[in-house]
């Protein structure tokens, strides 16, 4: 391995450790000291080179201490332990990956780090209040595991503390502008499915381990929202179909159609296509609102996905956006919502 892959790998890490400091004290301590430690930066090497990015190996790391909970590099990991412990986590860091060196060389070789942010269902719970009411069919694309499937399933906490819905899962979503509140009532969700190019079978227990060992540890109260979400989603299971937003768009939609008014559900991923396949996406399904009515609620970043149907002001726009596209009798119109939270956290009606 040549000196230029190790200088790289330290500069990524050095970069992570920086822009990380405040949000993630944790990675970033043990980032800022790969140049020092050869166990780390041999693992990196010995990865394919796409993989090679920080999040990745603690990914693998943190897959691994989830498996075992007990070890005593838990108690550096805020979301393992209710005290951590504040002391220099890197010897029971390098300990651990020393032990574990093989297990960590094989995550690093054949996964990378997948998300599915449960605070989202809180932006479209508020996309599905502007829709008429009645009974919906729910196909969420890029559904990951499928955890913004349960919409109705979850509970909902306003600003003044009253709760919608009841649910052991209790989203917060702070709202900000008009109407002081995310919504009026719990959607009615007749007939739901996922559909996504690289799916976490939510009955798979490592698959929904990887998904928690992707989330920072520093971030403790998003790690435990996923956790009790996982569990409420191993009670109300889920389809996900293998497959591609563009080419099995049409026969997700046939699947799910009929249950319910459709509504189709976009969050962080349409900016995983290329701006031609963006637009291959929007034309399929401009054909299929020409056929029959149905709905797009999205929450995505104006500056990454040109064809969000936004003002000319806001098609920079670097936040999440979150607004609501329908098809009534073959006429569509479009509506920008909210300013977002990127997990949901808060919303701004615009
Ligand atoms: C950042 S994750 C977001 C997951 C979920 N929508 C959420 O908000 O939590 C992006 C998801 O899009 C999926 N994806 C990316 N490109 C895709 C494609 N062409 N077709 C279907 N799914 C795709 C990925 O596999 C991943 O699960």
């Amino acid at each position: 391995m040549t000196s230029e892959a190790s200088a790289k790998v330290i500069a990524d890490f050095t970069a992570f450790s920086a822009t990380t400091r405040r949000r993630a004290p944790l990675y970033s301590s043990i980032s800022a000291r790969i140049a020092d430690a050869p166990l780390l930066l041999n693992l990196m090497l010995a990865a394919p080179e796409p993989a090679r990015v920080p999040v990745n190996l603690f990914a693998a790391v943190h897959d691994l201490l989830l498996a075992d909970r007990s070890d005593r590099l838990a108690r550096y990991y805020p979301n393992l332990t209710k005290e951590p412990d504040r002391g220099d986590p890197m010897p029971e860091f390098l300990a651990f990956c020393s032990a574990r060196a093989p297990l960590i060389q094989a995550s690093l070789a054949t996964r990378f780090p997948q998300t599915n942010e449960i605070g989202r269902s809180a932006l479209f719970l508020a996309g599905f209040d502007h829709l008429e009411s009645g009974p919906l069919a729910h196909l969420d694309l890029g559904a990951s595991a499928g955890l913004n499937l349960m919409v109705d399933k979850l509970a909902y906490r306003d600003a003044d503390g009253g709760v919608l819905g009841s649910s052991e899962v209790v989203l917060d979503c702070k709202i900000r502008g008009e109407p002081g509140r995310l919504a009026g009532s719990l959607p009615e969700i007749r007939t739901r499915l996922g559909l996504d190019i690289a799916p976490i079978d939510p009955s798979d227990a490592a698959g929904l381990r990887w998904l928690k060992a992707c989330v920072w540890p520093d971030q403790a109260d998003r790690f435990h929202s996923l956790e009790a979400a996982i569990e409420l989603l191993g009670r109300h299971p889920v389809v996900i179909r293998r497959g591609d937003v563009v080419d099995d768009l049409a026969s997700a939609v046939d699947a799910v159609a009929g249950g319910g008014h459709l509504v189709v559900t976009t969050s962080w991923v349409l900016c995983y296509l290329e701006a031609d396949r963006q637009r291959a996406w929007l034309s399929e399904l401009e054909r299929l609102g020409a056929r029959l009515d149905l709905s797009w609620v999205w929450a995505e970043a104006p500056s990454q996905v040109g064809v969000l149907p936004v003002a000319p002001g806001l098609a920079a726009s670097e936040s999440t956006l979150l607004g609501v596209t329908t098809w009534r009798q073959g006429v569509r119109s479009d509506r920008t919502l909210a300013r977002c939270h990127q997990h949901g956290y808060w919303l701004h009606w615009l």
